[in-house]
């Protein structure tokens, strides 16, 4: 299939890119790059072994993705472009629901006056809220506790609306849990700009000697050892969990459908610093500190409905999370920073 690939650029984009190159379709990508590098993309390509064509532009510009659905001609849309900070979401919401919400509808617009009708959309645990019961299923109610999930929580409303006011949308809402890891070539992985917010990009950069520790926010909750619990899922399994949704849009999937992208499985902020330490061989030290503001003790998936309607599960293990996320920040200990310069000469491959 063609495949338009909005954020393809980004931390859990570029990993979605390889897999979806290696199944054999033609990709398009679509980035902005306000969150990340065109050396992942280069990096894609090497990995790959196969080209691609890529679109720096915002989701938003309507001409500009009127003009590259009407070229490219997309059977299936995989949407991560998103801003996804929560705190700025607080600080500063506007830019999150123009990128977020605006910026899909735009897309959505694009794609209506085209003949595409298979959306894959990156929603996240964020819409479960503070759940009354884990694991989560996907029938559990939604609520918003940030700017942030609210764009998210809104724009799963909005694909609902769309495929029921015309079936022959097929939309899988995919919603991750705690996307950690790398690809385990060490040539692509997470690269937050400025200080992580998230555990396991923190605690890298603490292994490889960016910051002195991490402070483990709040050893009271009531969870075997106090910390908070989180389904923590290997990006290259999220990835191709996005390949079995095209898969699932293409060959008798219908409607709207939400499916959880996670192990099942809860791992406390402790169980991961510890297993980071074992496998990058570094210590990593820790400060208690209170909680943060708006975190929930425990928050894990029941994945079964992407077993059953996907035929996918999660396969890699916590030890290969952390050390797959070790090799590339071992690697790349400022992420793609180091080759800004080699990317302003042209280092890209097929960029229009
Ligand atoms: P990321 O920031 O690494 O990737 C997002 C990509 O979208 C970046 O390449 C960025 O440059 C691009 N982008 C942002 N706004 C754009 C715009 N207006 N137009 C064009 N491109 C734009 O984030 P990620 O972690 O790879 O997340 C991908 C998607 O998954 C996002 O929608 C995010 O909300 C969602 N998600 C992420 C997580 C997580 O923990 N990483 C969890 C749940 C859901
Ligand atoms: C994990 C655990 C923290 C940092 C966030 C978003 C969510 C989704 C994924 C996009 C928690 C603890 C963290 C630190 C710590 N994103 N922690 N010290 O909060 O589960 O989810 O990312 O959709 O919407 O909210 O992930 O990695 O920030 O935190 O102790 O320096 O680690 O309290 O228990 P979270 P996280």
């Amino acid at each position: 299939m063609r495949v338009l690939i909005t954020g393809g650029a980004g931390y859990i984009g570029s990993h979605t890119l390889v897999e979806v190159l290696a199944a054999g379709h033609e990709v398009h990508v679509l980035d902005s790059f306000v969150n990340a590098s065109p050396e992942a993309l280069a990096r894609v390509a090497a990995l790959a072994g196969r080209d691609f064509s890529v679109t720096e532009g915002d989701v938003r510009d309507a001409g500009l993705v009127g003009a590259l659905v009407a070229r490219f001609r997309p059977e299936a849309v995989i949407h991560f472009a998103a801003l996804k900070a929560v705190d700025r979401s607080v600080a500063d919401p506007l830019p999150y629901y123009a990128a977020n919400v605006a910026g899909t509808v735009t897309l959505l617009e694009a794609l209506a006056a085209s003949p595409c009708r298979r959306f894959v959309f990156s929603s996240s645990a964020t819409v479960y809220g503070d759940p009354a019961a884990v694991p989560v299923d996907e029938g559990q109610p939604r609520s918003a506790t940030n700017p942030y999930g609210r764009s998210k929580l809104m724009t799963e409303q909005i694909l609902e609306d769309l495929a029921r006011s015309d079936p022959s949308w097929t939309v899988a809402l995919l919603r991750y849990f705690n996307p950690v890891g790398a690809h385990p070539s060490g040539l692509i992985g997470e690269d937050p700009a400025g200080r992580p917010g998230n555990l396991m990009p923190f605690i890298a950069q603490v292994a490889v000697g960016r910051h002195a520790s991490v402070a483990i926010y709040g050893n009271d909750y009531d969870t075997p050892d106090g910390t908070g619990m989180r389904d923590y899922l290997h990006v290259v399994d999220l990835a191709k969990a996005h390949v079995a949704a095209m898969d699932w849009a293409a060959h008798g999937g219908r409607g709207c459908a939400a499916f959880n992208l996670g192990t099942g499985r809860a791992i406390s902020v402790l169980e991961m610093v510890r297993a980071f330490a074992e496998a990058s061989g570094r210590p990593i030290p820790f400060t208690l500190a209170p909680r943060r503001q708006g975190d929930v003790a425990r928050l894990y998936a029941d994945p079964g409905k992407a077993r059953r309607d996907l035929g996918w599960r999660a396969e890699l293990t916590l030890r290969e999370m952390c050390a797959d996320a070790w090799r590339w920040q071992q690697g790349n200990p400022q992420g793609y920073r180091v080759v800004a310069e080699a990317e302003a000469e042209g280092a890209l491959v097929g960029r229009s």
